[in-house]
Formats: C-alpha cells, sequence, structure tokens
C-alpha cells in the first residue's frame, strides 16, 4: 500500500470543469455552504423535489440509532414519482427509455406508455395476490419490462429483490427462501454474446429448493423452449397485457421498505441489504440530479451497469426516473457483434451522459483506442465512473479517449448499503484528480480515521467512515438487525461512526483517495464477492479438502480470483481446475469463477489456524514473500511455490 501512497503523493493534475459547463451546472458551490450552514434543512429542500401526499413531520429521527427514520410522517409513493407525476406536468411524450436488444432490435417508450405499463404490471400482481409488504423476486436479462416490474412492486408497495441474471440456481434460491418471496418475475431468456441465454430453466431449478413460491410470471423474450409448471407458470403477456391502464397509488409511509438487494459479505451467507422508500428516493433524486447534472429536456442519459445491482436501482430505474430523465438501456455485451458496440449506439443515438465501471474502462483500453476512435463521440459532454477504485491511467484514457478532454469525469464512490453517491466531484464545481472521489457531497459527512477512530491528517491513509446519518442508508440487513449492527457499527460504536470496509487516504489538500476493501471481499470487475463463498462452493466439491481464496491485481479486471485447494487423498485429476471453475459457476456463478486454481500440498496458516491471504496473494502476484514469520511451518509457502508451474490452470 505505501507505494501507491506515494504514487499518489505525485499526482498533480487537475481538470477544473469547463467554464460553459459551471455556469449552466444544476448544482453550483452554493450547495456545500448551504448544507454546511443547516444539514437537515438541506435535505428537507432535497426532500421537496419530490412529490409528497402527505408531509413529513421530523426531518430525521436518529432515536433508533443505527437504523434512522427520514423524513417521518411523511408519505408517498415512490413508481407515482417516478413515472406519474411526469404525466401529468405534460411529459408524457417525452421517451423515458430507448432500448436496444443485443440482436440489435429497439424500443422507444415514453413517459405515457410507462405509466400504462406499471399500472397494467401493478394490477397483474394484484391479481397473482401481491399485497402490501410482500417481496417478489426479479431474475431478469436487460429489458424494458424489468423496470416496470420494478416500478410495478414499487407501486405496491411490495418490496422487490432483483437478482443478478449471473446468478446460479443456488444464489437465486438462497435469495429467494431468505427473504421468502413468494412470485418471481423472469423471462424465458435474454442475449448475451450473440447467443440467448436461458433465465426461467434457472428458476425452475431454483424453485425445487422454494416449495412456498407460487406463482412465476415470465416475459417472453429470448423465444427458447422452457419447461412449464401450469398452475405456478404464466406468460407476462397473457396476464398483464389484458390488465386495465389505470391503478390507483396508494401512498406509504416514507419509511416503507422499498427493495432488497443482496451483497455479499465476508462470511459465505449474503447480507439482505434493505433500503426505504422517501429518503433513499430524496438521495437518489438528488444525486443524480447534481453529479450527473442532468438536463431533462435536453440529456439521454446512459448508466451502463445492470440493473441486478444497487448501480442500476438508483441510476437506471429510480434516480433518473424521478428526475424525469430520458435514459438509454442496453442489453447485451460490448463485444457483441464487435468492440465498436458501445461507441457506434453513442454515435447514433447521441448519448451526452455516459456512467460505468473501471473495468469495463480497463477492457476498452486493452481492445485499443482506434475502436472508440472511429467513432463521433461528441455528443458526451459527462463522464462517470463507479464500482471500485479507478487507476489515474485509466480516468486519464476515459477523459481523453472517450471525453475528448472536453467533458468532466466524475469518479462516485458509494455502497449497497449507502444507496446513493456519497463521495464524488460535483462536475460545474470540482477541479478533478485522476483518481480520486475527491470530497463527501453535499449534506454528507465522511472522513478517514485511524484504528482508534480518530480523523487522519491530511497526507495520511486510514479507515473510511461516514459519521453522520444519510437519508438513503440501509435501515439494515433483511432478518438480521444484529449482523447489520455488528458489521457496520460495532467497530466505531463510541464515535457513532459507519464502517464502510474501504480504506482510503487524504491527500495534501484533504482530498480522499480510495484504497479497496480492507476486508475478505474481492471487487472483481466492480461485483463484491467475498473470498469465503467462494470458499465454501469449492469445499463443496467431493475432490476438494481444503480451500483459499485471494483477490490477486488484475490489470483489466481490478481483482481476479485466484483459489489455492488442496485436494482430498491426492485425488489428481488432470481437469481438475476445469472441473472446480465449473462447479463455482453452477454454485454461484460466472462472475465468481476463478481465474486460475492453484493444486497445493498445503495452505499457510498463522498459529490460530488463520490461513495467510496475503502471502498467497504474494504468490498469486508473483511478488516476492512477505513475512512468514508467523505460519506454523514456513516451509509451506516454499512448498506452495515449488508447485505453482505445473498447478497452475489458466483459462
Ligand atoms: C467499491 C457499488 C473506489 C468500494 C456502487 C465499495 C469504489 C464497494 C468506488 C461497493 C469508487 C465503489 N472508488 N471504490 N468510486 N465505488 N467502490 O456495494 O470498495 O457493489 O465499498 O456498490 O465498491 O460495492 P457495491
Amino acid at each position: 500500500m505505501s507505494e501507491t501512497l506515494s504514487n499518489l503523493l505525485r499526482e498533480e493534475r487537475r481538470f477544473p470543469p469547463p467554464a460553459s459547463f459551471a455556469a449552466a451546472a444544476n448544482v453550483t458551490a452554493a450547495a456545500y455552504a448551504e448544507a454546511d450552514a443547516d444539514r437537515l434543512a438541506f435535505w428537507e429542500t432535497q426532500a421537496s423535489r419530490l412529490t409528497w401526499a402527505d408531509p413529513w413531520t421530523e426531518v430525521l429521527d436518529w432515536s433508533g440509532a443505527p437504523v434512522a427514520k427520514w423524513f417521518a410522517g411523511g408519505r408517498l409513493n415512490v413508481a407515482y414519482n417516478c413515472v406519474d407525476r411526469h404525466v401529468e406536468d405534460g411529459h408524457g411524450d417525452q421517451v423515458a427509455f430507448h432500448w436496444e436488444g443485443e440482436p440489435g432490435d429497439t424500443r422507444a417508450i415514453t413517459y405515457a406508455q410507462l405509466k400504462n405499463m406499471v399500472c397494467q404490471a401493478a394490477n397483474a400482481l394484484v391479481e397473482l395476490g401481491v399485497r402490501t409488504g410482500d417481496r417478489v423476486a426479479i431474475y431478469m436479462p436487460m429489458i424494458p419490462e424489468t423496470v416496470v416490474a420494478m416500478l410495478a412492486c414499487a407501486r405496491l408497495g411490495a418490496p422487490h429483490t432483483v437478482v443478478f441474471g449471473g446468478f446460479s440456481a443456488t444464489a437465486l434460491s438462497d435469495r429467494i427462501l431468505d427473504c421468502d418471496a413468494r412470485v418471481v418475475i423472469t423471462a424465458d431468456g435474454g442475449y448475451r454474446r450473440g447467443a440467448v441465454s436461458g433465465l426461467k430453466p434457472v428458476v425452475d431449478e431454483a424453485l425445487q429448493r422454494c416449495p412456498d413460491v407460487r406463482s412465476v410470471l415470465v416475459v417472453r423474450r429470448g423465444g427458447n423452449d422452457v419447461g412449464w409448471t401450469p398452475g405456478r407458470d404464466v406468460w407476462w403477456h397473457d396476464v398483464v397485457d389484458r390488465q386495465p391502464v389505470d391503478h390507483a397509488p396508494e401512498a406509504f409511509d416514507a419509511e416503507h421498505p422499498l427493495f432488497v438487494m443482496y451483497t455479499s459479505g465476508t462470511t459465505g451467507k449474503p447480507k439482505g441489504i434493505l433500503h426505504s422508500s422517501g429518503g433513499y428516493l430524496t438521495q437518489v433524486a438528488y444525486t443524480h440530479h447534481a453529479v450527473f447534472d442532468l438536463k431533462p429536456d435536453d440529456d439521454l442519459y446512459w448508466c451502463g451497469a445492470d440493473i441486478g445491482w444497487i448501480t442500476g436501482h438508483s441510476y437506471i430505474v429510480y434516480g433518473p426516473l424521478a428526475n424525469r430523465a430520458t435514459s438509454f438501456l442496453y442489453e447485451g455485451t460490448p463485444n457483441t457483434p464487435d468492440e465498436h458496440r458501445w461507441w457506434e449506439m453513442i454515435e447514433r443515438y447521441r448519448i451526452s451522459i455516459l456512467y460505468t465501471a473501471p473495468t469495463t474502462i480497463r477492457t476498452f483500453m486493452k481492445w485499443g483506442a482506434e475502436v472508440p476512435e472511429a467513432h463521433d463521440l461528441s455528443s458526451l459532454r459527462l463522464l462517470g465512473s463507479v464500482g471500485e477504485p479507478i487507476n489515474p491511467e485509466a480516468w486519464m484514457w476515459y477523459r481523453s479517449v472517450i471525453g475528448g478532454d472536453r467533458c468532466p469525469v466524475v469518479d462516485t464512490w458509494w455502497q449497497t448499503e449507502t444507496g446513493a453517491i456519497m463521495i464524488s466531484p460535483l462536475p460545474g464545481v470540482t477541479a478533478t484528480k485522476p483518481g480520486s472521489a475527491m470530497t463527501a457531497l453535499p449534506g454528507i459527512e465522511a472522513d478517514v480515521v485511524d484504528n482508534e477512530g480518530r480523523p487522519v491528517p491530511n497526507g495520511g491513509g486510514g479507515i473510511l467512515v461516514l459519521t453522520e446519518p444519510w437519508p438513503s442508508m440501509t435501515r439494515g440487513i433483511w432478518g438480521d438487525l444484529a449482523r447489520f449492527k455488528e458489521t457496520y457499527w460495532e467497530r466505531f460504536a463510541a464515535e457513532g461512526f459507519y464502517l464502510a470496509g474501504d480504506g482510503a487516504k487524504k491527500d495534501d489538500d484533504g482530498d480522499i483517495w480510495l484504497l479497496g476493501r480492507i476486508d475478505d471481499v474481492m471487487n472483481v470487475s466492480g461485483h463484491r464477492i467475498s473470498t469465503t463463498e467462494v470458499e465454501s462452493a469449492l469445499v463443496s466439491h467431493s475432490s476438494v479438502a481444503e480451500a483459499a481464496v485471494v483477490g490477486a491485481t488484475d490489470p483489466t479486471t481490478g481483482q481476479a480470483i485466484v483459489a489455492f485447494v488442496i485436494l482430498r487423498g491426492g485425488a489428481a485429476d488432470d481437469d481438475i481446475a476445469r472441473v472446480l471453475r465449473d462447479h463455482v459457476t453452477k454454485e454461484i456463478g460466472p462472475i465468481a469463477k476463478p481465474r486460475q486454481i492453484m493444486v497445493v500440498p498445503e495452505l499457510p496458516k498463522t498459529r490460530s489456524g488463520k490461513i495467510m491471504r496475503r502471502l498467497l496473494r504474494d504468490v498469486a502476484e508473483n511478488r516476492q514473500l512477505g513475512d512468514v514469520t508467523t505460519l506454523t511451518d514456513s516451509s509451506v509457502m516454499d512448498l506452495i511455490r515449488d508447485k505453482l508451474p505445473s498447478a497452475a490452470g489458466e483459462d
């Protein structure tokens, strides 16, 4: 880490916003002063950007800390705020989504059409017995119906849990069982890499373990053959399309649960992160307005994330729709039919704001600047990054090759748990530095502290904390308040700080640089994956006696999963690396597939039996080994190294 720190200190490039951008920006430097003067009044102003059925009586009730209540007593309907009110305001003909399927088919859906679709889907869910408070699982490709399904749930006050379409049947059933969803919305399949990838078959397999699921609503997208359970499975076009296009939205309490989003923790069991309605929508809408400078009448906004992750929830669905954005939505992979796909679409649709992840940017770097340079990207005016630390080189490439040195780049730090962006430049205000998320947004309080919870001075490194509650903060882990308190609030209980789990440093100006996770959570292509989860998947295979997993630095994906396994009774199989990779794919999903599997005779452990991941990471990254004196038997590392050349199995 010290090497990273000294590199950062030398970063002297500054990129102030272009004068024309600053002059027209949605939010100016005054916002910081306003929030500093009265933080709660500032958030009240932001909440007033929404339409409330009943006003709140108290801005923040922190008496039940760490479970906050924001805008207590207020009532609103999230779907009404995202759709109906724009139609009522005369914007029914404005396109909400320009959608493009991977094969090239297109749809444009106006706010008026979206309203009808959401009402029909809500009516259909009511017919399927969904009531306020019931959980609905959504396992879908990137198609407009996914947004419609989420908004229909929100309209009914039925919390959704969207499970990323790349997850396996086991991962899906774990999530359905954890939140006890009785209805699942899915599609037959979706397009990925030029072919239909089945979703319904995965649901069928998952539901073998979920006997309480009574209805599966299936959108026809891929046209692939699917199994059918009569009485349980219904087609969307049979049930939704015949519904009336009116549905009266009921107002719910600001604290009514909006959704549960599962994310990896340091143990094997994923955490169901719970989000509220009023506070969540207030902050996603405000941050989308402030950080992306969205002009609803002019911009075409594209967030390239998957809806199955928090970024998709907050910045494809809720934030942009609350702000009446016109968004672009794309179903497939960036290199289908070839590497020009994204840039060709940006050129054709004249997209003006792009939000993506460093791993995607680095992949494009690998494919070569000549690919985007073959396109007219002059419509772009703002670029955003999210999901992992962006290295200065990728930041500069993004700015110059994609942004033509003209677009502000906003590196946005936040998490599933924070619900919305927390640390980021304001594009019309901040003179950015390549690789830094800069400062907390107006109304947000973040700091970098040492082990004792004391703020580090400028130039120092430590642990990132959030020192005051914020509107879109998670209201807990579904069904596990104790784990919520322990994971995020115990470490700095005396100070009342929220532990984000990230290391960070303040540079000499006090600007924040994120340095990656401080726990055993890997970040692979912006996906959070716990080492424990992959280890559990590996040892669930009959050939594996023991497994240790580390995230090794990878030039494209940020980190890559490297697994060290001890086989049972020397069960040597030439094909074992492939077998185990397939096994992990089946257990968790392709995103958790190890890049490399190393068969080893022993694992390095401390005297207390804790696996020394730091040493394994050194091996995985081919570094010189660090200190091994705490090992039970330091010759273990020699054994491991000796074994490597023959055992490493790469794709
Ligand atoms: C990391 C994604 C550095 C961080 C929105 C965090 C980042 C985790 C950044 C949350 C960034 C996200 N710079 N690191 N701009 N954005 N991270 O829950 O480690 O999928 O804790 O939310 O991603 O990942 P999650």
